[in-house]
C-alpha cells in the first residue's frame, strides 16, 4: 500500500450547533444533511493546517478546569470542587471537512483513510454517507473509503469530533490533531496493520502478513520478500506463492535470515527495512533486530545484557502547538530526553503519536507503550488491540502498559483476572514482549500486581514510608520489578524560593509531592538494586494541566524536568551528570537576590571535588559522591559565584551573574525547519546593558516575523494564562451599493433585489397522465418569466488592496462573481436541491488590486431558481495579530512555520521599546 500525506486543505469549525435534522445521514446512503453532506459550503469555515489542536485557540480561564489546562472545553476535573457549569464543555465539538479529487491511476484501486489519532469520538462521513465512529482519543484508526469515492467528481470528507468528554486527568487537546493519510492499494491488499516481524539475534527474521482480496476472482501471485540494510542494500530474500480466494483474507509468511546482523540498541539504534511484494502490491516496514527480556533479579536485558532503565513519564503536549505536534518536534522532544541521559519513555498513558515511535526507533529510546483504558469491555480489548497492532514492529518498544492506577479495583481479586485476561489478549498479539502495570498501592500483592508478569510500581513513597520494595522482592522472587513513576518532584525553570502566592517554586527539585521523591532520592534508589530494572520520572517535560500542588491558580505542571516549551530546568544536569558520560558541572539557579540574604545554591555535576568560589574569595570545597547533588549555603552578596570542579585530570568551570535591569532581547534558532510542514523553534533571551543575561527578566516582548508565521509562544510560566497563540483577527469592508444596468441597488436591499412578483412565482404544471390528480402547484417561474437571461449586478470597490475575499451572506440562483473580470468562484454546486446545505456565507478569495475594483455577479435564470444578494456583502482579510510573550526567568520561547524556511527570521524587541 502507498501512504499519502493527506494533511492539507481541510476546513474547520467550531460549532456544537451545527447539527441538524438527519445530519448523520443514518437513514439513508449518502444522504446525510447540513457539515456531513456531500456537498455544503464550507468555505467560510477557517482553513486549518494538520496536525490541528483547537482547545489551544480558547481563553483559558482560572475558573474552568485546571486539570485540562484551564480551558472551557471539557468537562470538570473530579478533583475539583466548585463547578462552573457554563464553563463545561463550550468549545467541544468541532467540524472537519474536506473536498478533494481522486488521481486517475487510482481507479481500480483500494483506498483508505487513516487519522493517526483525533481527539476525540470522532464520526467520519465521506460523500454524505456515515462511516464510521472512532471512540478513542488516543489509537489510529483506518477505513475503507473505496466503494463512497467517485472518479472526476469531487469527493468530501467530513468529521465532527466532540471533545467535552476527558479521557485522562491532564490536557488532552481537541480535534485532528495527528498526521491524515491516504493509503492506495491493489484490489488483493496487505491488510492494515497485519505485517509482523520477529526478529532473533542470530540474524532470523519471521515475517508474516495477511493479504486480503477484495475480488470475485482468485488471487493467485508470486511474493517477493526482501530484506535491507540502512544503506539500502538487500541483505536478506525469500520467494514464496500466495494464493487468496475471492473475497478473503489470506495469511503469508517467510523466513529469512540476516548474515552478521546489526542489532538495535539505545548506542546503536540500527534500522533494517522490509519490502514485500505480492503482485502489483507493495508493503514496506522498519525494524530493529533485538531482543527485550526481564529477570527477577538482574532487571531488564536487551539484547541479552542487563542495562538500567532510565525513564521519563511523557504527556503528548508542547509548548505553542498543544497536542498537535508536527513529527519533527517529536524528533526534538526525544533529541532532548537523550541529551539528559534518558533511555526510556513511558506513554503516559496511552497509545503514542506514530511519529513518535519512529524517533525512538531511530534515535535509540525504549518504549513502554501503554494502552489508555483498562479493563476486559470491548472499547479497552479494541483500544489494546489497536495499539499492539499499530506498534509491534518498532524495536524501541520494550514492554506493553496494560493500565495505570486504577483505584476503583486494583486490590480486589476480581481486577487480577481482568489483568489475566488482558494479558493474555497482548501476548495473542505480541509474545514477545513482557507486560506490566503501573500499581500506585505499594506493597500490596492482591489483584493486579499478584497477575502482572512484570510489577509495575509507581512510587515507593506511596506505601509505609518506601521501605518495602526489597522485602516484596523477597517475598515474590519470580516477579520482575520495574518502577512505572517516580519523583513527582514540582519545581520552575529558573526560582530559588518556593512562593505559594506566585505559584512559583525553587528550581532545584528539592520540593516533592508527598508521595516523590528529589532526583538524588529515587536516582540512588534505584541505581542501586540489581534486581530493580530502573525507572521513570513523572515527568519528562511539563504538560497543560495537572498544576500540583496548586490546583486552582496554575494551568501547567510544575513536574517536568524540561519545561512546556523545550528548556531544561536545573536537575536536567543531574541526570546527564550521571547518565551519560559527558563531563557535567552546572550550578543553580541564579544569583540575583537581596544584599546578605542566606542563599541556598545547588551544583549538578559527576566531578569527584567541587570548589565553591564567591568573587574570586574560597567560600567551600566538597567531594562528590555517585549521584550525589550537592548544595550549598552562601551570604548574597552581588558578584560572580563560581564553581571548579576536578574529573579526573579535567579542570570544569561554571558561574552564576549577578545582571542589571534588562537592556535587550535576543532570538536565536533552537530548532531549524526543513519545510512548511515541520516547526522551527526560537529561543528569546533578556541580557543587561554589559550583556548579562537577566535570569529574572519578565518583560514582555514584541515578535515580528519575516517570510513565516507564528503559530504558538511560550514561557515555561505554570501559572501564565496568556494565550500561546493570538488569534489572527479579520479586517473586513461592508459593500453597500451595486448596479444593475446603471441603476443603484443598495445592499443589504429593503427588499430582495431583483425578486419579480410573488404571482411570477407560481405556476401550474399539467395533470401527470398516471394520477388523476388536479395541477399541482410548483413554485418556478411561470413561462412568461425571464427564462435563460442573465442578471447581473457590478459593484465598483476602492481602497481594499490586498484585501483576500469577498462574502456574501446569502446568495440564490445559479451565481458566478468575478473579480476584475475574472471568475473567482460560484456557488452553482450548491444551488437547487442542494439549497438546504447553502444557508451559510460564501466567501470567494480573490486578489483585489490597487485603485478601483470590479466586483460583478451575475445569474441565470433557472427553473428553481431566485436570482438575489439577500444579505451583506462584505470584502475582507485575515490580519496577523500583533504577538508579544512575557518573559520568564529571563527566556521564553517562539514556534514558526514557514513555506521557505531558509529564509526565515524573527526580530525581537522589548514590548515596551517597541511603542515608545
Ligand atoms: C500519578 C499518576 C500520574 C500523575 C502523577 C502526578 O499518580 O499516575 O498520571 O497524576 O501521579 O504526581
Amino acid at each position: 500500500m502507498k501512504k499519502i500525506n493527506f494533511n492539507q486543505n481541510w476546513y474547520f469549525t467550531l460549532d456544537r450547533s451545527i447539527d441538524e435534522f438527519n445530519t448523520y445521514g443514518i437513514d439513508k446512503y449518502s444522504d446525510a444533511a447540513g457539515a456531513a453532506a456531500r456537498f455544503y459550503d464550507h468555505c467560510n469555515w477557517e482553513q486549518v493546517e494538520l496536525p490541528h489542536d483547537w482547545v489551544l485557540s480558547l481563553s483559558k480561564t482560572p475558573l474552568a478546569n485546571t486539570f485540562a489546562g484551564a480551558y472551557p472545553s471539557t468537562r470538570y476535573h473530579r478533583f475539583m470542587g466548585e463547578r462552573h457549569s457554563e464553563l463545561e464543555g463550550v468549545c467541544s465539538v468541532g467540524w472537519y471537512r474536506k473536498q478533494f479529487t481522486l488521481a486517475p491511476e487510482w481507479e481500480g484501486k483500494r483506498i483508505f483513510i487513516e487519522f493517526e489519532g483525533v481527539f476525540r469520538d470522532a464520526i467520519l462521513w465521506v460523500n454524505g454517507t456515515y462511516l464510521d465512529r472512532h471512540a478513542s482519543g488516543y489509537t489510529s484508526f483506518a477505513c475503507e473509503i473505496t466503494d463512497h469515492l467517485v472518479f472526476g467528481e469531487d469527493n468530501s470528507v467530513a468529521l465532527r469530533v466532540d471533545c467535552e468528554q476527558p479521557e485522562g486527568w491532564w490536557y488532552e487537546g481537541a480535534g485532528i490533531y495527528r498526521n491524515v493519510n491516504l493509503l492506495i492499494g491493489e484490489p488483493t491488499c496487505f491488510k492494515y496493520c497485519q505485517t509482523v516481524i520477529r526478529t532473533e539475534l542470530s540474524g532470523g527474521i519471521h515475517v508474516r502478513a495477511v493479504l486480503s482480496n477484495d475480488t470475485a476472482v482468485a488471487f493467485e501471485e508470486r511474493v517477493a520478500w526482501g530484506i535491507y540494510d540502512g544503506d539500502g542494500r538487500q541483505v536478506a530474500s525469500a520467494e514464496s506463492v500466495a494464493s487468496v480466494d475471492p473475497y478473503s483474507d489470506a495469511p503469508i509468511e517467510a523466513e529469512m535470515r540476516v548474515e552478521e546482523p546489526r542489532l538495535w540498541s539505545v548506542d546503536t539504534p540500527y534500522l533494517y527495512t522490509l519490502k514485500i511484494q505480492a503482485g502489483n502490491e507493495e508493503t514496506e516496514e522498519r525494524f530493529g533486530i533485538r531482543t527485550v527480556s526481564f529477570d527477577p533479579d538482574r532487571g531488564f536485558l536487551l539484547n541479552g545484557k542487563t542495562l538500567k532503565v532510565r525513564g521519563a513519564c511523557v504527556h503528548q503536549d508542547f509548548g505553542g502547538v498543544g497536542v498537535a505536534l508536527t513529527d519533527n518536534l517529536q524528533y526534538y522532544k526525544i533529541g532532548r530526553l537523550k541529551e539528559m541521559g534518558v533511555n526510556a519513555y513511558r506513554c503516559a498513558h496511552h497509545a503514542p503519536a506514530p511519529a513518535l515511535l519512529r524517533a525512538c526507533d531511530e534515535l535509540g529510546m525504549l518504549v513502554m507503550d501503554e494502552t489508555r483504558m483498562f479493563g476486559t469491555s470491548p472499547e479497552a480489548i479494541r483500544q489494546l488491540t489497536d495499539l499492539i497492532e499499530r506498534d509491534r514492529n518498532h524495536p524501541c518498544v520494550f514492554i506493553w502498559s496494560l493500565g495505570n492506577e486504577e483505584f476503583s479495583v486494583q486490590n480486589t481479586e476480581r481486577s487480577s483476572h481482568l489483568m489475566e485476561k488482558a494479558t493474555r489478549i497482548a501476548k495473542a498479539l505480541d509474545p514477545t514482549r513482557p507486560v506490566t502495570y503501573g500499581g500506585n498501592n505499594g506493597a500490596s500483592f492482591q489483584g493486579i500486581n499478584q497477575a502482572a508478569e512484570v510489577r509495575g510500581v509507581n512510587y515507593i513513597r506511596n506505601d509505609k514510608g518506601g521501605t518495602w520494595l526489597d522485602l516484596y522482592h523477597k517475598e515474590h522472587p519470580n516477579q520482575p520489578i520495574i518502577g512505572t513513576e517516580e519523583s513527582s518532584y514540582v519545581l520552575s525553570r529558573g526560582g530559588a524560593v518556593n512562593d505559594m502566592e506566585q505559584g512559583l517554586l525553587d528550581a532545584t527539585g528539592n520540593v516533592t509531592m508527598p508521595w516523590g521523591s528529589t532526583p538524588k532520592g529515587w536516582v540512588k534508589y534505584m541505581e542501586t538494586r540489581d534486581y530493580f530494572a530502573g525507572s521513570f520520572m513523572w515527568t519528562g517535560f511539563d504538560y497543560r494541566g495537572e498544576p500540583n500542588p496548586f490546583y486552582y491558580g496554575n494551568c501547567v505542571s510544575s513536574f517536568g524536568t524540561i519545561d512546556l516549551c523545550g528548556m531544561e530546568k536545573p536537575p536536567f544536569y543531574y541526570y546527564r551528570a550521571w547518565w551519560t558520560d559527558e563531563p557535567v558541572l552546572k550550578l543553580a539557579p541564579h544569583w540575583n537576590h537581596k544584599e546578605g540574604e542566606r542563599v541556598t545554591v545547588a551544583v549538578f555535576t559527576n566531578c569527584e571535588e567541587i570548589t565553591l568560589f564567591l568573587n574570586g574569595r574560597q567560600i567551600e570545597r566538597k567531594s562528590v559522591e555517585r549521584f550525589d547533588a550537592p548544595m550549598f549555603e552562601v551570604t548574597y552578596e552581588p558578584g560572580i559565584l563560581s564553581v571548579e570542579g576536578r574529573r579526573g585530570g579535567e579542570v570544569l568551570h561554571d558561574a552564576l551573574v549577578t545582571s542589571g535591569v534588562t537592556a535587550e532581547v535576543r532570538g536565536f534558532p533552537v530548532l531549524k525547519a526543513r519545510g512548511g510542514e515541520e516547526i522551527a523553534i526560537y529561543e528569546i533571551n533578556a541580557y543587561d546593558e554589559e550583556g548579562r543575561f537577566c535570569p529574572m527578566a519578565s518583560e514582555e516582548v514584541a515578535l515580528c516575523v519575516e517570510h513565516g508565521r507564528i503559530v504558538g509562544v511560550g514561557n515555561g510560566d505554570p501559572s501564565c494564562f496568556d494565550a500561546e497563540r493570538m488569534p489572527d483577527f479579520e479586517e473586513a469592508k461592508h459593500v453597500t451599493c451595486f448596479y444593475e444596468n446603471g441603476v443603484a441597488v443598495e445592499i443589504p436591499p429593503k427588499k430582495a433585489n431583483a425578486l419579480p412578483p410573488r404571482q411570477d412565482w407560481i405556476a401550474y404544471e399539467p395533470r401527470v397522465e398516471t394520477y388523476d390528480d388536479d395541477f399541482r402547484l410548483v413554485a418556478r417561474y411561470k413561462t412568461s418569466a425571464p427564462q435563460n437571461q442573465v442578471k447581473e449586478l457590478v459593484a465598483y470597490l476602492e481602497d481594499v488592496e490586498g484585501y483576500e475575499y469577498v462574502e456574501f451572506e446569502r446568495l440564490d440562483g445559479k451565481a458566478r462573481v468575478y473579480l476584475n473580470g475574472e471568475e473567482i468562484g460560484n456557488n452553482l454546486r450548491w444551488h437547487g436541491r442542494q439549497a438546504r446545505n447553502s444557508i451559510r456565507p460564501y466567501r470567494f478569495y480573490g486578489h483585489f488590486r490597487e485603485g478601483v475594483n470590479e466586483l460583478k455577479v451575475t445569474f441565470e435564470y433557472g427553473a428553481f431558481d431566485l436570482p438575489l444578494v439577500s444579505g451583506c456583502v462584505k470584502v475582507g482579510r485575515r490580519v496577523e495579530a500583533p504577538c508579544f510573550v512575557k518573559l520568564h526567568y529571563g527566556k521564553a520561547r517562539v514556534f514558526v512555520k514557514s513555506e521557505i524556511p531558509e529564509s526565515l527570521a524573527l526580530s525581537v524587541c522589548l514590548k515596551s521599546s517597541a511603542f515608545r
